[in-house]
């Protein structure tokens, strides 16, 4: 019975126009555990292929429209990984080759003796899970190598050379950066190009843990070493054997522990909190920090030789507004990836977004421009395309100044003029009301408009008024 439960994912489409054979077939199949989905004609088995993904195509070679090789061919193109077996009243040895060359798994011959029939599609789906099992490692590798670092910008290439160049060795790196530009990713870039990559990856995050608590989370201690270690453990050093340790936020450690870190950094050994024996450490060192590390040295907040100890390959992040060429091939991998996850069928995004998007400056970084992707697309409706209207306030107004250039050409598919006309309008006053420092009165004049005209506007726009100097005078009859 175990075996009829693992059986029921697998899918199988049949596509016969024999009623009888197709009856037997199903009957067969179910009674073997399979989830099944069964047509009549080409043209029907090429519709449910297009609709959802099977395992197994189990097609008969004669069909009364579009036969069993159009059928083949079209699981070839839509669900590539699927196998695909022949059923033959005529089998010549024509047919079997053309079948083949085709890319069928195999054909059968009717009559064919069922217990024939279920050994072949127990050898199809072997070969299918094997085909996805190896797409998902290769996605898998990806999304932890250097492949899953993005960016076209001759700095992020930079980068992902030197990965690739330091990974597989034990030299201690120390990756420089703000907040949110890929730090960890690299970090885990670093450990899985090594041979380390089997062993394990172990981060933490030396700002956010208080300093005793921290020193045995990274050391281990004994039992009864203090109040509470009821026995003994392993720090994180010792975790990371044979792998890699990544010390983050490295500049938040305080001196006592700095101290300490060199130490076992110099003699790759380590005693545990309240221990006495030496313990041999083998793990690779990664640090990272998004201080300034070269002054936290000089104002003596980071000691000297644990600096030099660490920094022995710096790879510096730029920040994403340095490398704004990455936006939109940023954004687009996110919309890709979120999309999948949240089993959102987005269509795409305009390129007047992806402009807007790159225009602004991502304080946040790629982590910023990550999150805002994902609040986007969980907002949106599925069958629609992210465009300018999605962006918020912020995000347009960056981009304000640029559209006078933009307008000059058209898009090839056109553009909604009304909503176009309407969003540049609100963006000039949202930018001259910025630059005004809110105060109405000089926004206006930035437009040449009337203070009324651009009140009126700012209004219908729902535009956010803060000019509260110029209220508190308005209700006084002043007019500024
Ligand atoms: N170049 C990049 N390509 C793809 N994704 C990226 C890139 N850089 C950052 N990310 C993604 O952005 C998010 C933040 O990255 P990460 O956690 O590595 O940043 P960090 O520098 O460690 O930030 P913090 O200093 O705040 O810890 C992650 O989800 C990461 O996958
Ligand atoms: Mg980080």
């Amino acid at each position: 019975m175990t075996g009829y439960n693992k059986l029921k994912e697998r899918k199988i489409l049949i596509i016969e126009d024999d009623a009888l054979i197709r009856e037997s077939l199903s009957d067969v199949l179910v009674n073997a555990g399979y989830k099944i989905s069964v047509v009549s004609c080409g043209e029907d088995g090429v519709s449910a292929i297009r609709e959802r993904p099977f395992d197994i195509v189990l097609t008969d070679l004669q069909l009364p429209g579009i036969s069993g090789l159009d059928v083949l061919r079209s699981v070839k193109n839509v669900s590539p990984h699927s196998a695909c077996i022949i059923l033959t009243g005529y089998a010549s040895i024509e047919t079997a080759v053309e079948a083949m060359r085709a890319g069928a798994f195999t054909y059968l011959k009717k009559p064919f003796v069922n217990a024939e029939l279920l050994v072949i599609l127990e050898k199809a789906y072997e070969l299918v899970s094997l085909k996805s099992e190896n797409v998902n490692l290769k996605k898998e590798m990806r999304q932890t190598c250097t492949g899953a670092i993005l960016g076209t910008s001759p700095d992020m290439q930079k980068v992902r050379e030197l990965i690739e160049k330091v990974a597989d060795t034990d030299t201690t790196v120390l990756i420089l950066g703000e907040s949110g530009t890929g730090k960890e990713l690299v970090a885990r870039a670093l450990h899985y190009g090594s041979s380390r990559s089997g062993k394990p990856f172990v981060p933490i995050n030396c700002g956010a843990i208080p300093e005793d608590l921290l020193e045995s989370e990274l050391f281990g201690h004994e039992k009864g070493a203090f109040t509470g270690a009821v026995a003994t453990k392993i720090g994180r050093f010792e975790a990371a054997d044979h792998g890699t340790i990544f010390l983050d936020e490295i500049g938040d450690m305080s001196p006592g522990l700095q101290v300490k870190l060199l130490r076992v950094l110099q003699e790759k050994q380590l005693e545990r909190v309240g221990g006495i024996t030496h313990i041999k450490i083998d793990a690779r060192v990664v640090a990272a920090t998004n201080q300034d590390l070269e002054l936290a040295v000089e104002e003596k907040r980071f000691r000297k030789d644990l600096y030099y100890r660490l920094n022995v390959i710096p790879v510096s992040l730029p920040s994403l507004r340095k490398r704004k060429e990455d936006v939109p091939v940023l954004a687009k991998e996110f919309l890709a990836n979120i999309a999948e996850k949240k089993k959102k069928k987005i269509r795409g995004i305009t390129g007047e977004a992806l402009d807007m998007l790159g225009a602004y400056d991502w304080p946040g970084n790629v982590r910023e421009l990550e999150n805002f992707m994902e609040r986007i697309i969980v907002l949106k409706d599925d069958d629609s395309v992210i465009t300018t209207r999605d962006l918020p306030e912020k995000i347009r107004a960056a981009s304000a100044p640029a559209r006078p250039q933009a307008a000059a050409g058209l898009p090839p598919d056109g553009i909604d003029f009304n909503s176009s006309v309407a969003d540049y309008e609100r963006e000039l006053i949202v930018t001259a009301l910025g630059r005004a420092n809110g105060v109405k009165k000089k926004a206006a004049e930035y437009l040449r408009l009337n203070r009324t005209t651009l009140i009126e506007k700012m209004k219908r726009m729902d535009i956010l008024d803060t000019d509260r100097a110029e209220s508190a005078a308005d209700s006084k009859g002043s007019n500024r």
